[in-house]
């Protein structure tokens, strides 16, 4: 059971030991794991909660009448409920079980666009997307003879709000945008930039895969058109996610699949669809992965979100401190306000040497463009060494981080 008070909760040996992974050796070093953006670990829980499904519940949901199909159709819409109330969405049907942030992206794309875009109009994103929130909108555009509108950004790496007013118009039909930068760590004003864009009409949809892993998110306070996010990022399991959307968007958009499940009749000549959420899931869903993201959520509550983020702050800041103190270095995303990403460059070194040496230690972290190579020409980079802290990481792991980084630029230089 996990201890009520801040200090409790971050003692480590009880959190830590939630994840089974964390007491791996990697290169006969104790695993230090600073790579939680490109896909967080797994608390016990959620690997018990997958395994009790394939155990003891499997079956297909909405679809038997038999007991086992019955229990797992309840625990899958329980876990529906569960996302519900973790986004504080206003309905369980807004809720609709993808594969995972990309799939979520590519759905609206794909559905809102084919309703909605038309030629001559624009799509707005930001200089700092994850290709995955560049390319489903540049195919809609190409598609449909729209075009794709770039928000700047400043040096530290912060949405440009003047050029942002400045690139709305009656043409914007969607803005997609990314909630926290999965390169920079830049935590952009969402809420801000929804009022503004719904002043002129304009939906928005928020790439949350970074966000929600370490923020309270509440779609309603922010009164966001449509949010994404990844179960896998949220200590929960590969291959499910999440797209929230209002449902008076989801009604009215055509499906993106169709096949089994997504109906209400058929016939050779016509098919009609099913209500939401249904009319967006088609086929088996990941029906386990539903379950484990349930159960993760239960996790990430129990601990607090609140105190994760607060928690998660005290490492980013710790890091960002240590890292400056070494020669030749420079912290790539220097927003004010920012999650527990950092990106940095070492003069004269590939980021992909260090990343091996670092390795050889024992400690992960990712290198290269991560996924955001227009961010990365803007900066004339090709890339950089990206550390990314998740509440079960210590302020011991970032000192051995920063050892083992000396080192490796001693090897290199
Ligand atoms: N999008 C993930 C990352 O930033 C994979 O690492």
């Amino acid at each position: 059971m996990l201890a009520e008070s801040k200090k409790n909760l971050f003692n480590h040996s009880t959190i830590r030991n939630d994840f089974p992974i964390l007491s791996r050796k990697v290169n006969n070093r104790p695993l230090i794991y600073l790579d939680s953006a490109a896909t967080a670990q797994k608390p016990q829980v959620v690997i018990d909660a997958v395994d009790n499904y394939y155990k003891f519940q499997n079956a297909n949901i909405h679809r038997g009448v038999h007991t086992l199909s019955q229990e797992i159709t309840i625990a899958y819409e329980e876990a529906r409920a569960t996302v519900k109330k973790h986004l504080n969405a206003a309905h369980a049907h807004e809720i609709i079980f993808t594969k995972g942030t990309t799939d979520s992206i590519n759905l609206v794309a794909y559905s809102f666009g084919k309703k909605y875009v038309n030629e001559g109009d624009e799509i707005l994103i930001s200089s700092m997307e994850h290709h995955s929130n560049i390319l489903p909108w540049q195919q809609l555009c190409d598609d449909k003879g729209a075009t794709l509108k770039v928000i700047p950004i400043n040096t530290e790496g912060e949405i440009d709000l003047k050029e942002f007013k400045i690139l709305l118009s009656a043409k914007t039909k969607i803005i997609a945008i990314t909630h926290v930068s999965n390169t920079l760590g830049t935590i952009n004003p969402i809420k801000e930039l929804i009022t503004l864009a719904h002043q002129q009409n304009i939906a928005v949809l928020i790439d949350g895969a970074q966000a929600v892993p370490h923020l309270l998110v509440d779609v309603v306070d922010l009164d966001a058109d449509f949010y994404c996010f990844s179960a896998h990022k949220l200590f929960g399991p590969t291959g499910v996610g999440v797209l929230y959307g209002k449902q008076k968007w989801l009604n009215e958009m055509p499906p993106y699949q169709t096949g089994g499940g997504v109906i209400k009749t058929v016939t050779f000549e016509k098919t009609t669809f099913a209500d939401l959420p249904l009319k967006f899931e088609a086929g088996t869903p990941h029906i386990s992965g539903a379950i484990g993201l349930a159960a993760a959520i239960n996790y990430v509550n129990a601990i607090g979100i609140n105190n994760i983020s607060e928690y998660e702050n005290e490492l980013q800041v710790y890091a960002t401190k240590r890292l400056s103190e070494i020669d030749g270095l420079r912290i790539i995303g220097t927003a004010a306000n920012k999650a527990a990403v950092i990106s940095f460059v070492v003069d004269g070194l590939h980021p992909f040497d260090i990343g091996v040496i670092l390795d050889k230690q024992g400690i992960a972290v990712r290198t290269g463009h991560h996924c955001t190579q227009p961010l990365w020409n803007i900066y004339g980079l090709q890339g950089t060494v990206r550390v990314s802290f998740a509440f079960y990481n210590t302020i011991e792991e970032i000192d051995s981080f920063i050892v083992a980084l000396k080192k490796a630029i001693k090897m290199l230089i």
